[in-house]
């Protein structure tokens, strides 16, 4: 077995880490293994750190036999089979008898034969934010998603068959928090859990008896799973798998509503589309020529990684066969407008986000980037954010079937609204109020595309005029778009979102 050197690491439970480590099954011999740093506690629990194997930094990840091995597997059956030079192998791993396990990564330093620092692209991202050059960032996010996506997303199929994207519920948190107890309750179906906990009119009440049918039953106790929704229970058991009767105390629309309107304070909402109403349409809707992939699964801006100007992908925790395939590209946005653009004015954020909507209609009708780009960059301040959140969405596009039965935009800001709510589920502290602010910002951009009514109806008219006064395809598109909006539409539902009555007009 080979000595465990932990160095000054400053981790609350060093033996566990050690005896854990020398479980590792090494493709070489290993005689000494000497810990470096700390690289996170890991937002989603894990403990990563750095370690000198023999001769050879490595990347060991602890955490959980079941998580880990999930990891390990999809990197075995998804990533391996086609990996390229942007993924970063697993190397070795432990045994998944005991609780707790490790993955060992190579280090993205020695394996890209770069060596010394490396960066996340997050960083990278905000030094662009900071310096107002985009070039470095561009470049690194071009680069590792034209290797992701010879990886993931060209591994797609189009689904001939109407299908929807009701399993991305059970990522948005949980559905209903219910107080389990006797008396008599509406029997209510799955569907109906995910229909009426969005955020929409028709929603559950508070305080409203309900019967669910047969549920399995998590593995963590006081939580129910039906298909595609979990319900978190208070009190009360669940008897022979079957009917539970409860109240409902919590409803995941109204309570994230809630929290969004408290992020905000004093300050005004700004005025955008409602990102809740119209949520369990987009989230139920059976669409034919829907796209599914490989997805990496978690590709956020510090799981790529770069060593020089070589970006590389990392953690493949939440890799999977079958994704929407756009959905990858929509949580790259999503994690970028939220960890680097924190301190951004949301109405800031809000105008980027537009912006990039009608570059993408403009990306879609067969615009060149660099065209789009110059049409729809003066609608923003965030120059910078725009063109890199571009070049994220052009590669979407670029993997995007052309016999896909869905149009590339539409099923980009169905996915970016599904992302930017996952994002919202989360609380302190990886949340925080600014970051909420602007996730509800992104989604409720991304809803003015999909709800129905004039996506334009919130625009500042100067804007709109800008777009409009050109003689191009774009202005073209949107004036026969405003021409067929019906006058004022609104999802049908409550008014909820505050914008002035001003901003209602068409
Ligand atoms: N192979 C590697 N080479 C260099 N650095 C790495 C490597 N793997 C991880 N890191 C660094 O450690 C961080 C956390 O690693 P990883 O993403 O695998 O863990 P995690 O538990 O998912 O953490 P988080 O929730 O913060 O993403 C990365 O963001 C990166 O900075
Ligand atoms: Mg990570």
């Amino acid at each position: 077995m080979p000595e465990v050197n932990l160095g000054r690491l400053a981790i609350p439970d060093p033996d566990r880490l050690a005896a854990v480590v020398r479980q590792v099954r090494w493709p070489e011999p290993v005689t000494r293994i000497e810990f470096v740093r700390v690289l996170t506690g890991g937002h989603s629990g894990a403990l990563v750190v750095q370690a000198r194997v023999g001769q050879v930094d490595r990347v060991v990840k602890v955490d959980s036999s079941r998580v880990l091995r999930r990891e390990w597997e999809a990197y075995r059956r998804v990533v391996a089979p086609q990996a390229n030079a942007c993924c970063v192998p697993i190397v070795a791993t432990t045994g998944w008898e005991e609780e707790s396990a490790a993955v060992v990564y190579a280090d993205v330093g020695h394996f890209s034969g770069v060596g010394g620092e490396v960066r996340v692209v997050q960083e990278v991202f905000a030094e662009a934010m900071r310096t107002g050059s985009a070039d470095a960032v561009c470049g690194a996010v071009a680069e590792v998603l034209q290797g992701a996506i010879e990886v993931f997303h060209r591994r797609a199929r189009v689904v001939e068959q109407p299908s929807s994207l009701r399993e991305a519920n059970s990522g948005l948190g949980p559905s209903l928090t219910v107080c389990a107890g006797p008396g008599e309750g509406v029997l209510v179906s799955d569907e109906e859990v995910v229909r009426r906990s969005c955020g929409g009119a028709g929603d559950f009440d508070s305080g409203a008896m309900v019967t669910f049918g047969p549920l399995h039953v998590s593995t963590r106790p006081g939580v129910l799973v039906g298909r595609d929704f979990r319900v978190e229970l208070v009190g009360g058991r669940v008897t022979d798998f079957g009917r539970m009767t409860g109240r409902v105390i919590g409803v995941r629309g109204a309570d994230t509503r809630d929290r969004v309107r408290k992020a905000y304070g004093p300050d005004p909402l700004p005025e955008h589309a409602d990102p809740f109403d119209g949520l369990s349409r987009i989230l139920l809707e059976e669409l034919p020529g829907r796209v599914r992939s490989m997805a990496h699964g978690d590709l956020n801006p510090r799981n790529i990684v770069l060593a020089g100007t070589m970006p590389h992908l990392i953690d493949y925790a939440r890799t999977t066969e079958d994704a929407a395939q756009q959905s990858d590209f929509c949580w790259l946005e999503i994690g970028f407008v939220r960890d680097v653009l924190y301190d951004q004015d949301p109405v800031a954020v809000l105008r980027l986000q537009r912006a990039l909507a009608v570059a993408s209609i403009g990306l879609d009708l067969g615009l060149d980037v660099d065209s789009v780009r110059a049409r729809c960059e003066p609608l923003t301040e965030l120059g910078v954010a725009f063109r890199t959140l571009l070049t994220i969405r052009a590669a979407g596009l670029g993997c995007h079937p052309p016999r896909a039965g869905q149009r590339w935009v539409d099923e980009y800001q169905r996915s970016l609204l599904l992302a930017a709510h996952r994002t919202m589920k989360w609380h302190e502290p990886v949340q925080t109020s600014v970051a909420l602010r602007l996730s509800s910002v992104v989604a409720g951009t991304a809803m003015e595309w999909l709800d129905g009514g004039n996506p334009f109806r919130y625009w500042d008219p100067a804007d709109l005029r800008y777009l409009c006064d050109a003689r191009d395809v774009l202005a073209r598109w949107i004036q026969i778009r405003l021409a067929g909006a019906p006058a004022g539409a609104r999802t049908a539902g409550r008014p909820a979102w505050r914008g002035s009555p001003r901003s209602r007009r068409s």
